[in-house]
């Protein structure tokens, strides 16, 4: 068996912008107390205009490199993580080895939504063990506040997503020590597709953008909101029960659980069936909202730079969203 891929550098990055939710009472039918009650979220970052998810991406990769004490040049594979794309083609990967200086090396888009960084880090972790790539960058960044229906309509999803971007490297442990990605396991089921999905623009349209494109509302992200929700609950836990076995592992081996941040009532649930102590669950959504495939990042790298993960800490991290898809994988950091 090939030496195990391992994080050696994390980072993130968000955008200077901080929306609270009071800030958004100002401009659309909700409040304060509705949000932190529903979500436990209290305020998010949103881009500024010209801002894409490849820029945010940039920023975040460069503080992982630094972190990793590795230069850029030596990165041989990216992975971008996304769902929302600077433009509809190409991907952000190709902008982002762009924006970083970088030529020739592959990069790859992914577009798993929520669980789209443990399926990137699922691909990294198996190029890295079959000794395809000695350093591979992995970037996830969303900018969503861009399209987001603000009417009552739409109210429900605007206010739970933010913006923001983080990147982790990955290389195989040379040191063979036993730290590293301990396993991936990944999910989904395409019945859901469209229960929480942005229909439009599409390609199945003649012309993409007919008349009356944008009062049809189409092109704004929906979502059937319980039924995410009761999914959520119940798969993220039984994706880790499931991952836990795998490795011989009980709950009480884990140090920390971080869950993709949808919803704070989501992860507090998830905790509660998988009968871990609140304590070891990481949390941020207060702070960023639901930033899609950032999420789990960005909690990672603000645990690691805390100094709340230590080496040899058991990590399980566990995300669901659209597809819906859903993943866990498990990190003897
Ligand atoms: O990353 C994965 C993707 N997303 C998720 O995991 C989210 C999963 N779902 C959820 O988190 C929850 O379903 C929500 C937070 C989105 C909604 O919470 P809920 O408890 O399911 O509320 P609801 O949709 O049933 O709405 C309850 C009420 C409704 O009013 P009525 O019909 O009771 O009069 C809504 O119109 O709250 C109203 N409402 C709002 N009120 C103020 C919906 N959105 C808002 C809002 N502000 N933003």
């Amino acid at each position: 068996m090939n030496k195990k891929a391992i994080i050696s550098g994390t980072g993130h990055y968000v955008p200077p912008k901080v929306v609270t939710n009071h800030d958004l009472e100002k401009v659309m039918n909700t409040t304060d107390e509705w949000i932190q009650q529903r979500s436990g979220i209290r305020e998010r970052h949103y881009a500024e205009e010209g801002i894409g998810s490849s820029d945010l991406a940039t920023q975040a990769a460069l503080r992982a490199i630094e972190d990793a004490q590795i230069d850029k040049e030596e990165i041989d594979f990216i992975i971008a993580a996304t769902l929302s794309p600077d433009h509809y083609f190409p991907g952000i990967g190709v902008l982002v080895q762009s924006k970083l200086g970088l030529t020739e090396v592959g990069a790859m888009d992914v577009r798993n939504q929520c669980s789209g960084f443990i399926y990137a880090l699922s691909a990294a972790s198996g190029y890295i063990q079959a000794g395809m790539y000695k350093k591979i960058l992995l970037v996830a960044a969303e900018v969503q506040s861009s399209n987001l229906d603000y009417s009552d309509e739409g109210r429900d999803l605007a206010v739970l997503f933010g913006d923001g971007a983080a990147a982790v490297i990955i290389e195989p442990n040379e040191k063979d020590d036993g730290r590293g990605v301990l396993s991936t396991h990944l999910f989904s089921d395409g019945r859901f597709a469209t229960e929480l999905w942005m229909d439009s623009p599409s390609p199945k349209d003649r012309p993409t953008f007919y008349p009356g494109f944008l009062e049809d509302k189409r092109h704004y992200p929906k979502m059937n909101g319980k039924l995410v929700f009761k999914n959520a609950s119940e798969k993220m836990p039984k994706a880790v029960q499931i991952a836990l076995k795998h490795n011989g592992l009980t709950i009480e081996d884990v140090d920390h659980l971080l869950p993709h941040q949808a919803n704070d009532r989501i992860s507090l649930m998830v905790a509660k069936i998988l009968k871990i102590p609140v304590e070891k669950v990481i949390r941020n959504i207060d702070r960023f909202g639901n930033t899609t495939a950032a999420s789990i990042p960005i909690g990672l790298d603000e645990s690691v730079k805390s100094g709340r993960i230590q080496q040899g800490d058991i990590i399980v991290l566990t995300a669901f969203g659209s597809g819906f898809t859903w993943a866990s994988a498990v990190m003897k950091w």
